[in-house]
């Protein structure tokens, strides 16, 4: 079986195919990230614009040498609606062309199973963590396509704490990765930010943290007699800023994610989604994983921000346990804000 994967949720242009195994064969990918970055963020008619320029290209990147596809999958939400359009009518142009099935995939679920891209041992159940730009979610996954999501996000996700509070220091977009790096030259302990921990719930909020980093910056410059926008600040201030922003998003993300764990009587962790590439959330939730003997599964850098592969392997998952839209069926529908759902 040779399946297609085509992701235009936001702003990555991708696809894969997966072949027998869920093993990756191949994977084409463009990132808009330049077209964005002087906009601080994604821009919806700028991202669909370049999913439309670029798709074509990547999908003959997929089918060089004549391979032949059995299936596809495409993403159809959550995710911006004209970018999700683009990867659905480009799916289901080609599934006509080639008289092959397609499959709608939840952009969500593609980031639950992106561990298993490179850790073939993995099975559920497993305890899921899904840390994107968009959301943060606990779900405890029972089997494939059988979920209880436990917990999502109040307000902002992980992801969007990340890229507002640099946009607040004056960093670029994405702010993830570049606090990630800032903040190894800091001190997580400088700044007390609040923990949103929302005792007896699995829920998570981190917008009170990002007010909270706001609050601090205006009193820092205002002390200083300087105004918000008079950034940047010292490097050192910066750097100590992000370790202790970061250190409360992964205190809460860790502790929740390993109580959940061990509440479900689980063994297993897998996270993924943008801000799984994130070096401390890695690194403390291992450690922490190991101290409570629950084995942390995350994957490569590559495959944990937006990818093809995730989308064609769930895919692949997906028409192997027969759940698939038969052929001349209802068209698919993409959906902005598209559930987590069990596939029966
Ligand atoms: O999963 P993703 O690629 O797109 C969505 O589905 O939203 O996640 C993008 C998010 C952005 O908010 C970005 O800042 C964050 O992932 N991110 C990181 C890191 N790399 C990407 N956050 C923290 N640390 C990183 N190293
Ligand atoms: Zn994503």
């Amino acid at each position: 079986m040779m399946i297609l994967g085509i992701e235009t949720s936001c702003d990555e242009t991708s696809c894969a195919l997966i072949k027998e195994g869920g093993r990756l064969v191949r994977q084409a990918l463009f990132s808009q990230t330049e077209l964005h970055q002087t906009f601080k963020g994604v821009v919806p008619e700028i991202a669909s614009r370049s999913h439309l320029e670029k798709i074509n290209e990547l999908v003959e990147q997929m089918i060089q040498g004549n391979q032949k596809i059995d299936g596809i999958a495409v993403t159809i939400g959550p995710g911006l609606v004209g970018s999700l359009l683009i990867g659905k009518m480009t799916a289901e142009a080609l599934g006509w062309v080639w008289d092959v099935p397609v499959v709608g995939i939840n952009h969500l679920e593609a980031h639950l199973y992106s561990s298993f891209l490179e850790h073939k041992e993995l099975k559920p159940p497993f305890m899921g963590a899904i840390v994107s730009g968009g959301h943060t979610h606990l779900v405890l996954v029972e089997d494939f396509g059988k979920y209880k999501v436990l917990g999502r996000t109040r307000d902002d996700s992980a992801g969007e704490a990340y890229d507002k509070v640099a946009k607040l220091l004056g960093l670029d977009y994405p702010g993830g990765p570049i606090i990630d790096r800032l903040a190894k030259k800091g001190d997580p302990t400088a700044i007390p930010f609040p923990r949103a921990h929302l005792p007896g719930s699995w829920d998570f909020s981190f917008s009170g943290l990002k007010t909270a980093v706001l609050y601090f910056l205006q009193n820092l410059t205002n002390k200083g007699g300087l105004k918000i926008e008079s950034l940047p600040l010292p490097l050192k201030t910066v750097a100590d800023i992000c370790a202790s922003f970061q250190s409360a998003v992964v205190d809460v993300l860790v502790r929740k994610t390993i109580s959940a764990a061990k509440k479900f009587g689980l063994k297993k962790i897998a996270v993924g989604g943008g801000v799984s590439a994130n070096s401390f959330l890695r690194s403390e939730l291992i450690k922490k994983g190991k101290e409570n003997k629950l084995k942390v599964y995350f994957p490569s850098l590559p495959y944990s921000t937006d990818n093809g592969a995730m989308v064609a392997l769930t895919g692949y998952y997906k028409f192997k346990k027969g759940f698939y839209d038969a052929k001349n069926q209802e068209p698919l529908e993409v959906n902005p804000s598209l559930p987590i759902k069990n596939w029966n």
